[in-house]
């Protein structure tokens, strides 16, 4: 069994990991923490709340509001136009009589690592400031937990906030770093994998025709909540009907990690700079510069990735 916090900004394809993960039967998701990023942390984890209890899950997972904003600067508001006013596509899914924990996202973490001490994956979709600030509190962290997962960041693909940012770690450069810093083992998804697995209007339809009855409202809410992710990629990215897999590969390299290549590097977040704040800068020098050494996920099989995706809502 892996047990998995997951740390996310609740949108489009943060809900997609999160029903994912909530599906598996290898999977136990001790709780979500959230925070700012494609909506607010309170909305984050109202979605988060409905999307446990549209999944059917048979146990109770706990939910922590966490971070409004980065450790340094202001946090520059939702994205409307690619996650809908409410984050999840402007789907109406049933409200959840469960209530978010009066306990922040920070001590949560910090609670489930010493519950679950050797055995948690922290897997983070969003911002990493709960984590950072988790750490601040509790130091010993990098050796209470398993390991860290975290979508975000890019090696070689562009930027998709800047030329060489990704949103995650641009919305948060300094508590990235803090977190890459901290010691953890630590498994980088970026860009450079999530772009290269699709999710397509095609799939969707294949779910509505093979998903497994007690699946049927988890396709009612993607087929509410695509058709505004595929029209921000359609206007952005050129993609007719389809769009990168973010969060939920971070998931799908948890629960079957052969389906990515990784290499090791050390690196480091640029936290200054006009044109590359937020770049996760690796250092590929025979002597490189102090820094933690990172798993950076490199390629994928993304057919198998979709599939693997899939076939999890299916009979
Ligand atoms: O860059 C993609 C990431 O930014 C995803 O986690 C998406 O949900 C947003 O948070
Ligand atoms: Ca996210």
């Amino acid at each position: 069994m892996k047990y998995i916090l997951i740390d996310a900004d609740t949108g489009i394809d943060d809900s997609i990991a999160i029903l994912f993960a909530l599906k598996r039967k290898d999977v136990r998701v001790v709780g979500i923490t959230t925070g700012f990023g494609n909506t607010n942390a309170r909305q984050a984890a109202d979605n988060s709340l409905r999307l446990i209890q549209l999944s059917g899950v048979d146990y109770e997972v706990p939910v922590a509001v966490g971070a409004t904003g980065p450790l340094v600067g202001e946090w520059e508001g939702p994205v409307p136009h690619i996650h809908g006013h409410n984050g999840i596509g402007d789907a109406q899914i049933p409200a959840s009589s469960q209530q978010p924990l009066e306990e922040a996202a920070c001590d949560f973490i910090i609670r489930m690592a010493k519950e679950y001490e050797g055995k948690l994956t922290l897997v983070t979709l969003g911002r990493m400031t709960n984590l950072a600030l988790a750490l601040q509190k509790e130091p010993e962290l990098p050796r209470l937990v398993k390991n860290v997962v975290f979508m975000g960041g890019t090696y070689h693909a562009p930027g998709n906030v800047t030329p060489v940012a990704e949103a995650n770690i641009a919305g948060d450069p300094e508590a990235a770093d803090q977190v890459l810093q901290a010691g953890f083992d630590i498994t980088m998804v970026g860009l450079d994998v999530t772009q290269k697995v699709r999710l397509t209007a095609e799939h969707i339809e294949k779910l509505d025709k093979y998903a497994a009855p007690e699946n049927r409202p988890i396709v009612d809410y993607l087929k509410q909540a695509m058709p505004l992710y595929f029209r921000f990629n359609r206007q952005q990215n050129n993609c007719l009907d389809h769009c990168p897999v973010h969060d939920p590969m971070a998931m799908l390299t948890v629960v079957d990690p052969a389906l990515v290549t990784t290499r090791r590097m050390p690196a480091r977040v640029e936290c200054g700079g006009n044109f590359c704040r937020g770049m996760v800068v690796t250092d590929l020098r025979e002597y490189p510069m102090d820094a933690q050494y990172l798993n950076i996920c490199v390629d994928v099989d993304g057919r198998k990735a979709v599939e693997e995706l899939l076939t999890t809502f299916m009979d």
